[in-house]
């Protein structure tokens, strides 16, 4: 039998901890502790990056500022419905909607920045191209760190893409001109829900 070491443990909660995970869409009210939260985003830092670029920055709300943040992406939301940026993409306000009421009853929001990336409205030439898929890939790694992290400590996360149907709003609140790639919603689990359906194994291998 496998002697349990201080690592082997931390290892096997790793493991676990992928295939427990699931996105979280209702919280409890209790606020995370400060300690917790920056253990989560601890293991957001140490995560693999392009050319070890470290393209990411956290930009943590809570209480008021993440209401005030909020009222900010439903009024982009409201745009959006009335003059959209994204036209392709207005069968998703629906959604964005949901997520936005998720991100409300959350205790923490953390918006995801991007420091290299440029407007998503702006066009890129091949190598600029290259260079924002590497960054978000990097930034992809660093979240699920995070989110990993957040389950081994029983903290539920939602992992946030709607974001983009208020990006304007969104960056001129923030005051950036760092490309936000999205956001993070955290808060103890007010529910567990099942595990949901993934392709299988056969289908999305191929040996050669
Ligand atoms: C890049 C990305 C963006 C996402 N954006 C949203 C979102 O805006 N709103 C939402 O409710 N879920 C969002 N999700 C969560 C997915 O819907 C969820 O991961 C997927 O349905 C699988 O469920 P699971 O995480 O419980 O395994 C996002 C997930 C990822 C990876």
């Amino acid at each position: 039998m496998k002697k349990m070491t201080k690592e082997n443990i931390v290892e096997s909660m790793t493991a676990s901890s992928i295939y427990s995970r699931r996105s979280i869409r209702r919280f409890s009210q209790k606020p995370i502790e400060q300690k917790i939260l920056e253990q989560i985003i601890d293991a957001g830092r140490v995560a693999p990056s392009a050319k070890n670029r470290q393209p990411w920055k956290y930009l943590v709300y809570s209480g008021m500022a993440k209401k005030e943040l909020l009222s900010r992406m439903r009024t982009g939301i409201e745009n959006e419905k009335k003059c959209p940026r994204l036209p392709a993409s207005a069968h998703g306000i629906y959604d964005a909607e949901n997520t936005l009421k998720i991100m409300e009853n959350a205790p923490v929001v953390i918006m995801v920045l991007n420091t290299n990336g440029k407007s998503p409205f702006r066009q890129l030439n091949a190598d600029e191209r290259f260079a924002e898929i590497n960054d978000s890939l990097s930034i992809g790694a660093s979240i699920e760190n995070m989110l990993l992290k957040a389950e081994q400590m029983d903290i539920g996360t939602l992992w946030i893409g709607n974001t983009c149907f208020a990006y304007k709003e969104l960056t001129d609140y923030i005051h950036t001109d760092s490309q936000l790639v999205g956001a993070i919603a955290l808060g103890y689990k007010a529910e567990h829900p099942d595990r949901r359906p993934r392709k299988a194994f056969k289908d999305i291998v191929e040996y050669r």
